[in-house]
Formats: C-alpha cells, structure tokens, sequence
C-alpha cells in the first residue's frame, strides 16, 4: 500500500508548480495522506513554554480556538492564555494559506474550522471504546452533522525532542464501507430534527451523518477488524507535518504528543473528483440520496 504522497518542501508559503499542485490535489481525493517530512510548525522561546501537558484543562484531549477566536480547553489564563491564543492563531493561518497555495482548486472554499493543540501522551492515555482514537475509524462526530460536507485536517508535530507521532492507516474507504454499511442505520428524520432542535446537535443530521457514525463506531467495535484489517504504521517525525481528508482515510492515532491541527470543512462541489467523497461512495452503495 502507497499511501504517503510525500512533498519535500520547507516554507509554508508555497509556491508549487501546477503539476506538483495537480498530484497533491489527486492523491489527497484518492485518500493518500500528503507528508511533508520538513514542513516544521516553529515554536519561538516564548511559546515553548506552551510545551506542556498542563496546558490542557485536564477535561478535554485539546485545547482548541474557534475561528472567532475563543480559546477552550486550557487550564492557561492571563498571559499565558494570550501566548496559546496567538501561537495557535499563527498556526491556522499557516495552514490556510499554504493549502490554499497547495491547492488552489479549493482556495475561496475552505471554511475554517477549528484549531486544536494536543499536548497530552496519547499513549497509555483511557478512553472509552467509542472514544478511543487508538482504534481504526473515520472521523463523524456526534454533535457535528457534517451532511456531506468533507473534514480535511492538517498536523504538524511540534514535539521538541523528536518523538514522532504514530499512526495506523486502514483499507480504502470504500472496502472498508462495504463491512460496515450492512449493519448502519440512517436513523429517523424526527429523531434528528429533535436533537438539532434541543442543541444536541448543531444543526440537523442527515442520513450521512448517521451512516458515517455507524461505519466509525462499527469499526472502534469490532475487536476483530481492529485487529486483523490491513494497516500500515507511519511515524510522523517531530518538525513534519501532513495533510489528509479524515472523514475517508481510515486512521489511528497510537503515539506521541504535541501536535497541532487545524480543521477545514469543504463543500463535495468543491473537489475536482465528487465521486471519491464519502457522500458519493455511499449514496452509490446504499442506492439513494443521503443528505
Ligand atoms: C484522530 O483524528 O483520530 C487523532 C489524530 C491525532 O491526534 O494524531
Ligand atoms: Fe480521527
């Protein structure tokens, strides 16, 4: 399995040639994770001391900033809440720009979402069964219905001594969908409206949503398929960063800390191939419209 596209550039202002912008943009929709071994997210002396487990509020798995700029998830206050706001701000613009430079295809139609700082071991850290992203899954959150629309997430590992960050990546989407969809339901429309009503949810989720849930928990579940699926491990170095469309690549998350990611949302008509979207490969097999 190929699954790393890998671009060896340094700066987060591009510029890319069209044909290294073509490839990228086709691995990316294919479901291949973009690896840029040397694209370091550089911390200044400063914000090293944002290097720390104590910067998480011990609630929550990350600290995360709203594009409005509302900073959640820290037990840092004052100055130092200050330092987190900009460092993470610095980040997400980063990010924008270079994908947007990366890809030009889909610059004007990515929304930011939110950013999120992850200072905490993930090894040897308890979560629930559901909850545990040491286990293979696409990403679907149950309070986020995304009705179609992708999450492309990019992460840099700002670890300082170079521990890498660990990952497993499954099957392709579409195998993985066939085991699962079988035992998948889309839930009812009342149900739905009642929880987007009631704020459970924002806004209301589609038959999308309850699929792409049920693919993500029938996968954490399975002891089986966790075990046995086919998977390779890829170890992110500290100073590397990556990109992938996580609601397709199946992943796990098994090592390191200190990782900052920052979210994209991106409408299926934006892609240069809609059939490779989730949305599209399950509409496909279920045999009718989903959102
Ligand atoms: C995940 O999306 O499952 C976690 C990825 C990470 O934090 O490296
Ligand atoms: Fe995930």
């Amino acid at each position: 399995m190929d699954v790393l596209h890998t671009i060896d550039v340094a700066g987060w202002n591009g510029p890319f040639s069209a044909d290294a912008q073509a490839g990228a943009c086709d691995a990316l929709e294919r479901g291949n994770v973009l690896f840029f071994p040397r694209l370091e997210f550089r911390l200044n002396e400063h914000e090293r001391l944002l290097l720390t487990p104590d910067a998480s509020d011990g609630k929550s798995k990350n600290v995360s900033l709203k594009a409005s700029g509302e900073l959640g998830g820290t037990s840092c206050t004052g100055e130092q809440a200050s330092l987190m706001q900009h460092m993470m701000e610095r980040f997400a613009r980063d990010a924008a720009r270079f994908l947007e430079a990366l890809i030009p295809a889909y610059a004007n139609r990515l929304a930011r979402a939110p950013t999120s700082y992850r200072p905490v071991e993930i090894a040897g850290r308890t979560a629930s069964a559901i909850h545990d992203d040491t286990r293979m899954h696409v990403d679907a959150f149950p309070s986020r219905p995304m009705r179609g629309k992708r999450i492309l997430r990019l992460f840099s590992n700002i670890h300082p001594a170079n521990a890498p960050r660990v990952w497993h990546v499954g099957e392709p989407f579409e195998e993985m969908a066939r085991r699962f969809l079988p035992a998948a339901r889309e839930g009812s429309r009342a149900q739905a409206w009642m929880m987007g009503a009631l704020g459970v949810t924002k806004g209301t989720r589609s038959s999308y949503d309850w699929l792409m849930l049920g693919l993500h928990d029938g996968a954490k579940l399975d002891a089986e398929y966790q075990r046995r699926s086919p998977q390779i491990e890829i170890a992110f170095p500290a100073g590397s960063t990556w990109i992938c469309f996580t609601d397709q690549v199946m992943h796990a998350a098994l090592a390191g800390q200190y990782v900052l990611e920052q979210t994209f949302h991106l409408d299926v008509d934006a892609m240069v191939a809609p059939d490779r979207a989730p949305l599209r490969v399950l509409e496909r097999l279920r045999g009718h419209a989903l959102v």
